[in-house]
């Protein structure tokens, strides 16, 4: 799958946001080792603390269905610049995906690429729970 079919699934993900609180849509895809394609979008309710993002709810729906490598994520929002995974999605992605490579969109333009490493510099992970 190019990079312009991936950051098109992450669009396409983002049309099925919740985001009625904040307004704000965001869609994630999630492609695995073998060439899946899992998409994500943001989903809110009123308690508001219970938000759950794009990038979460790709990895989760991924788990769920049984994928256990991955190879990169597109994260597109309507914005100018990139929207960066928040902190606990770093967590979430490094935890199960590893050191992803993470595509950064807008609804038109490419704005960003990254090692999840780089985003998550020092990380907690199972590592040091041995
Ligand atoms: N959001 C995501 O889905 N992913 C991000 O990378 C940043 C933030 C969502 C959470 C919430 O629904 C809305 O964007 C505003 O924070």
């Amino acid at each position: 799958m190019s990079d312009s079919d991936l950051v098109a699934a992450a669009r396409k993900a983002r049309e099925f946001a919740h985001a009625g609180y904040s307004k704000f849509k965001v869609g994630a895809a999630l492609e695995t080792a073998d060439g899946a394609v899992i998409t994500g979008c943001n989903i809110e309710n009123a308690t508001y603390g219970l938000t759950i993002c794009a990038e979460r709810v790709a990895m989760f729906k991924a788990l769920s269905e049984g994928h256990r490598q991955f190879r990169r994520i597109a994260i597109v929002a309507e914005t100018d610049g990139p929207t960066p995974p928040c902190g606990a999605c770093r967590q979430i992605l490094w935890e199960f995906g590893g050191d992803l490579e993470v595509i950064l969109a807008t609804l038109t333009r490419e704005v960003g690429r990254h090692q999840l490493r780089d985003l998550l510099p020092l990380p907690f992970d199972n590592r040091l729970l041995r």
